[in-house]
């Protein structure tokens, strides 16, 4: 791991927080590992860690402020953040995490932020309630869909005497994201569009047509995709699944919620659409339906949009669109044809006779205009792996 980081230069941006003091931790491994760490303090990280020991560690000026003239004159600001191969905040604290996420520049560190192309990891650490306000998961999710990445924080005891998640995490695993950023991301610079989930179409305010897609598969695709370096854009139907990281989420429920959501997300290279739309939706009733004596009230079922076909045969269409199709009895036959008339690239078709829905499992062929590929029955992960590793072959074959 040592050897990703070596020669490498990290821009660390410390934030203020009690946890600011293991920032000096990970100033001194990631100088050991071989790396040059470029430290900035904030006004309030100033607070918890000094400039004098962060400089004694790093070797290195400490900057904390956007009008040091000095500073100007030898490196100005717009070239800090881009002398650096990774910036890294930590910890990230609500406030910073705010700042970044409303695109603010008021103090160095946030205009450090917006003034770099330089990939981001940030490491958050706050009190719980911080954490899990929806305040701060909104910006998290803003920040990943710009394409931050966000480590996240361990559960347990806080310096607060509070129990749950938002300690930072530790050192050792840090430095193991660090280096992850530096590892192998054939897909960095591309953008993915992926689908997961079911749909839940509405027949009254209380009763919806759904189905039992787990979203697994597709939550797998795009965390593969985003380690792979790509930004990914994931549009999810209902379902309770943690965001995976560096995964940018829009949580829909209905198709055609989905179908804007996927339109609002191009351009993009890739599109893999794996979520189980459902085919048709309910004429929905504006108030609950009762049981009034009359029998059963009528269901006028009415088609709902195609989302892949739209995205296949759509004027900014991706560079490459891959579709899943849930099939029994002749799989390849069906999603070959499938292939065509929704102008996929590819169609990875699953049998699903033997029970895939929320199982880990399933067993997949891999239909392209070269033919069909049984790729046999391997867990949802492997096919996700295998997927994005086959994604990141076609686009070093087409540049
Ligand atoms: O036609 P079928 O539902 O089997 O097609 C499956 C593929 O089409 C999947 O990739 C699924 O995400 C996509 N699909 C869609 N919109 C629909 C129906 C299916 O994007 N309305």
């Amino acid at each position: 791991m040592p050897a990703a980081v070596l020669g490498k230069t990290i821009l660390l941006i410390v934030g203020g927080g009690i946890a600011a003091f293991k920032a000096l931790e990970l100033v001194r491994e990631l100088r050991r590992a071989g790396a040059r760490v470029l430290p900035v303090l904030t006004e309030n990280g100033a607070r918890f860690v000094t400039p004098l020991s962060l400089a004694a560690l790093a070797g290195e000026t400490v900057r904390t402020s956007l009008w040091d003239l000095e500073d100007e004159a030898s490196m100005g600001h717009i070239q800090l953040s881009r002398a650096a191969d990774l910036i890294v905040v930590c910890p990230a604290t609500a406030d910073l995490m705010a700042r970044a996420a409303a695109g603010q520049a008021g103090d160095l560190a946030s205009t450090l932020l917006l003034a770099t192309d330089t990939p981001v990891l940030m490491v958050p650490a706050m009190n719980v309630r911080m954490w899990l306000h929806p305040a701060t998961q909104r910006n998290i999710e803003r920040l990943r869909g710009d394409g931050v990445r966000i480590m996240p924080p361990d559960d347990g005891e806080m310096a607060c005497g509070e129990h749950g998640p938002g300690r930072l995490p530790q050192v050792p695993a840090i430095m193991a994201a660090i280096a992850d950023q530096f590892g192998d991301r054939p897909l960095a610079g591309r953008h993915a569009l992926v689908t997961a989930g079911p749909t839940h179409e509405p027949i009254d305010p209380v009763r919806f047509i759904g189905n039992r897609s787990s979203g697994k598969q597709g939550f797998t695709i795009a965390a593969a995709l985003a380690a792979a370096g790509a930004r990914v854009t994931l549009v999810a139907g209902p379902v309770a699944l943690p965001t995976p990281a560096g995964v940018g989420r829009v949580d829909v429920e209905t198709a055609r919620q989905m179908q804007a959501a996927c339109a609002a997300a191009l351009p993009a290279d890739i599109a893999v659409m794996v979520a189980a739309v459902a085919d048709w939706r309910a004429e929905a009733a504006d108030t609950k339906l009762k049981k009034d004596g009359s029998g059963p009230p009528p269901l006028i079922l009415i088609e709902n949009p195609d989302i892949l076909a739209g995205i296949g045969h759509h004027q900014r269409r991706p560079a490459l669109v891959v579709g899943f199709a849930a099939e029994t009895g002749d799989a390849v036959a069906h999603a070959t044809a499938k292939r065509v008339r929704k102008g996929a690239d590819w169609i990875v078709a699953n049998d699903v006779s033997g029970g895939v829905f929320g199982s880990d499992h399933t067993h997949v062929q891999l239909i392209t205009a070269a033919g069909a590929e049984d790729w046999g029955a391997t867990p949802k992960q492997a096919v996700a792996e295998r997927l994005a590793r086959r994604i990141a072959a076609h686009f070093s074959e087409t540049p």
